[in-house]
């Protein structure tokens, strides 16, 4: 790897996923993988195998069918860890291992109770076992940033010596500030040379997790560790989108390119929020709504005269399209398809032909079609949990003076159809309760709610989120129609789909 190449390792789905809100399941996390491959991210950390049954079939997944980039999987620095990632990487073209240990004098006395000749030995003989099945083997310090720099050195170099190709410097905590990590990484660099890649992995507890992590290229380091968004544990991680987009925009001050797609920035972070219900604020750098709207009178007509007066990067630069009118109900298959390839969603055949019907309805009750309406009908049609109940029929009362009830008609394959009434605090809780009754799963309660224009105008479509607790097991689920009554049935209807879902799963 030439010297002045950045590799983006991305952890969406492994430390991304693991923040509360944004679990994602199998088929969710195919398709945020085939969009990071087709981003063109270095490294995808598809998750840690050893943490859950569905966690291994996440990665092993993602090893079978993502091409291009380099499949990652966690572990600790144990045997079985580090089996269950060689075996949930095998039919990855190109595999990484990535086992951890935590370095700092916090960790060691209150979490690892181990010496430091303890915790070099564990490094050591985990790293050598993940060498015996793979040349590829990061190796992170967790709590880095809060070790004693030179046993840090001292675990780095046992970890090089037992075969490690890169050194990761996590900030675990997000404690680190930007001048002190770029020292830290000149050290390791001038201790360690070339011996293995240096990497950083920055927590943005204090805001600073891109600061950080530019810092630490300016010291040094040839990988950055980053989610889609800035999704991760706490207040999140390094955001991938803006790591490039700075190294991109500031190509003199760290002199290291990055290889990625960056048309493909704003459709794979939108993909995201779409499939976690969870979307980034409007002022977010790079993929806000707002980040390149010119509301200023002054700044208008700067940017009408020359673009650059105001902007550093073009929309397009980054995937943001100038126009995202789409054509209205007389467009035909070959125009959907190809807008569809454009906005990064790959549908089969069938899913295809599910996806023109629904535009088809859509299009008789919404004047204009936008990319984020065509986003939530492929979407719908690519990751949503269908089944094993389907809504046949619903219908809600509420008003000032009476008590707001719901029924409902699901149908249950091969069982037919059971319809079940219920009275609520609103139509909405009515029809949780309608819901719950007719599915039989058990104890059920709505734990958050929210709706989201998915567009503007009155026409718009809602997207509605929920988050329940069906049966001990939290569960999230999304609807999007015109109807936001018949969007909050559809989205309570796949939270108790996915809870099935994972019945069976246990089951198998
Ligand atoms: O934040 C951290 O320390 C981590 C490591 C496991 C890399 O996520
Ligand atoms: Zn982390």
């Amino acid at each position: 790897m030439a010297d002045d190449r950045l590799i983006l390792f991305d952890t969406t789905l492994r430390d991304g996923e693991q923040a509360p809100g944004f679990q994602m399941n199998l088929e969710e996390k195919l398709q945020m993988a085939a969009a990071l491959a087709r981003l063109g991210v270095d490294v995808i950390e598809a998750g840690f195998p050893a943490a859950s049954p569905g966690d291994f079939a996440a990665v092993k997944g993602v090893a079978e069918r993502c091409q291009g980039p380099t499949i990652a999987g966690l572990a600790r620095c144990h045997p079985g860890d580090i089996k269950a990632v060689v075996d949930a990487l095998q039919p990855a073209a190109k595999r990484r291992i990535h086992v951890f240990l935590a370095t700092s004098p916090i960790h060691r006395e209150h979490k690892l109770a181990m010496s430091r000749e303890q915790v070099l030995e564990r490094i050591k003989s985990g790293v050598a076992t993940a060498r015996e099945h793979c040349d590829d083997v990061e190796w992170s310090a967790e709590d880095a940033s809060r070790t004693e720099p030179e046993f840090l050195v001292e675990a780095a170099r046992a970890a090089v010596d037992a075969g490690a190709t890169t050194i990761n410097i996590p900030d675990t905590v997000g404690y680190a500030l930007p001048g002190e990590f770029q020292q830290l990484f000149v050290m390791l660099k001038r201790e360690l040379g070339d011996a293995a890649i240096l990497s950083a992995h920055c927590h943005d507890d204090l805001g600073l997790a891109v600061a950080n992590s530019l810092a630490a290229v300016a010291g040094g380091a040839r990988q950055v560790e980053c989610t889609i968004n800035g999704i991760g544990e706490r207040a999140g991680n390094c955001a991938l989108e803006e790591i490039a987009m700075v190294v991109r925009t500031r190509p003199l001050a760290f002199g290291v390119q990055v290889g990625i797609d960056t048309t493909r920035l704003a459709p794979t972070s939108r993909l995201l929020s779409s499939i976690t219900g969870v979307d980034v604020q409007p002022n977010k750098a790079i993929v806000g709504a707002n980040a390149f709207a010119h509301e200023a009178g002054i700044h208008q007509h700067g940017v009408l005269a020359h673009a650059s007066t105001y902007e550093i990067m073009r929309p397009e630069d980054v995937g943001v399209a100038k126009s995202q009118l789409v054509l209205g109900k007389h467009s035909g298959r070959h125009a959907l398809r190809a807008r569809l390839t454009e906005l990064g969603h790959e549908l089969d055949e069938t899913a295809f032909e599910q996806f023109f019907s629904d535009f088809k309805q859509l299009a008789d009750r919404k004047r204009e079609i936008h990319d984020s309406d065509l986003e939530e009908l492929a979407l719908g049609r690519a990751v949503r949990t269908t089944g094993p109940w389907e809504l046949v029929s619903l219908h809600t009362s509420a008003g000032t003076h009476a008590r707001p009830t719901a029924s409902v008609e699901l149908a249950l394959a091969e069982e037919g159809v059971r319809a079940e009434a219920a009275l609520g605090d609103g139509p909405i809780d009515a029809t949780f309760q309608a819901i719950a009754r007719a599915t039989g799963a058990g104890e059920a309660r709505l734990i958050d709610y929210h709706v989201q224009a998915v567009t503007g105008g009155e026409d718009a479509q809602g997207r509605v989120t929920v988050d329940c607790l069906i049966d001990g097991v939290r569960v999230r689920g999304h609807g999007v129609r015109t109807d936001i009554v018949e969007a909050s049935a559809l989205a309570i209807l796949e939270a108790f789909n996915r809870r099935a879902a994972t019945r069976s799963l246990q089951a198998t």
